[in-house]
């Protein structure tokens, strides 16, 4: 029995040193396992008579489940181990600041229109708006441009069947008609602006079928062109967030306007890039439309032209978004493309705050 006696200690001391799961099994197999040490002693019980037997079989079986007790505890120890060990490298530091949350990103559409509501409710403008669907009187007669004007072909219109009255009405070519829908509601003092969203029957680089516009409007007894000049310049400074921007009034025609003028900025076009500013080699750039409201519009909005006068003005959302922001294809504004609104978009805390605007 000498024998047995060595296969258990050795049994033991490997079960002993066993340092992993693995070796554990390794140190069981080799014991108890079929082919194992104390299995192969087993099978010479055969060869014994039966008071041997008896006596050897006691011993085995004490052995055996000796050493699968061994077993069994080192086991619980070595996973005991295992779960701190981990509990150690999956300790959470809650000193660390928190993860950014990826909730989706603000469209720079809305974000810029925001930014323009922002800088105009600093200088006391409040947000009107009006129909997408408009009639022609608004969107056009009434806006000094009448049936059979010119100004109606370049605008593209889509137009829906004539009702019963033989009307037809329009998807709004322009914020404009809001001005008149404000006129006719309000009596004047009036400082407002109109953001929203303008339709044309038109697709390529730089135009889309629907796009969006920030109209303003300011009426009262005294304001002269140069409130309007000091008023966009303003605007331009502050929206674009560059001081000494050049800023130039050229004259223009709008039916609804008398004089008229563009406002456009100065601009460094340098391999293929767009730079917002003056200095070398700088051009210009067209971003809005302006003038004095035309008597014939104040008229048809039931405001007297020989007690009132006052400023307008449109720009292009789209445009003066890709221009800040350096985005190059107008289409894209629209195709919904995850990537882009990833790249192109805003989180939630970039929104200007309504004191923000003119500060900044
Ligand atoms: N309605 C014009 C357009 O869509 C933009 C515009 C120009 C608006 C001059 C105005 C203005 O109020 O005064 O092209």
């Amino acid at each position: 029995m000498d024998q047995l006696d060595r296969i258990r200690a050795e049994a033991l001391a490997a079960i002993a040193a066993a340092d992993g799961l693995d070796a554990l099994e390794a140190a069981r197999v080799a014991a108890l396992g079929k082919k194992g040490s104390i299995s192969a002693l087993m099978a010479g019980l055969g060869a014994m008579n039966a008071e041997e037997r008896k006596e050897a079989g006691a011993r085995f079986n004490a052995v055996k489940t000796e050493v699968a007790d061994a077993i069994a505890a080192r086991k619980a120890e070595l996973e005991a181990t295992a779960l701190n060990d981990r509990l150690a490298g999956e300790r959470i530091d809650v000193t660390l600041p928190a993860r950014p949350e990826t909730t989706g990103r603000i469209h720079p559409i809305p974000q810029v229109m925001e930014e323009i509501t922002a800088i105009f409710a600093d200088m006391g403008f409040a947000v009107a708006e009006g129909p997408d669907i408009e009639d022609d009187f608004h969107n056009f007669t009434a806006l000094n441009i009448p049936p059979e004007h010119p100004a109606r072909q370049m605008h593209d219109t889509f137009y829906f069947p004539p009702g019963a009255d033989g009307n037809r009405h329009v998807l709004r070519t322009h914020t404009s008609p809001v001005q008149i829908r404000t006129m006719r509601e309000t009596a004047p003092p009036i400082r407002i602006i109109a953001p929203g969203r303008t339709y044309r029957c038109d697709s390529d680089m730089t135009h889309t079928p629907m796009f969006h516009q920030v109209e303003g409007l300011v009426i009262d007894e005294a304001t002269h062109m140069g409130h309007l000049k000091g008023c966009l310049i303003q605007f331009v400074r502050a929206f674009f967030e560059i001081d000494d921007v050049p800023v130039r009034f050229r004259p223009s025609f709008f039916p609804f306007t008398e004089p008229s003028a563009e406002v456009d900025i100065g601009c460094v076009r340098r391999d293929g890039e767009l730079r917002i500013g003056g200095g070398e080699g700088a051009g210009w750039l067209e971003i809005l439309g302006c003038g004095m409201v035309h008597p014939n519009v104040l008229k048809a909005s039931g405001i007297d032209p020989d007690r009132y006068q006052g400023f307008a003005f449109g720009m292009g959302v789209e445009r003066v978004a890709m221009l800040k922001y350096g985005i190059p294809d107008l289409r894209t504004f629209f195709e919904s493309d995850l990537r882009w609104l990833d790249h192109y978009g805003f989180a939630f805390f970039d929104q200007p705050t309504l004191a923000g605007g003119l500060a900044r």
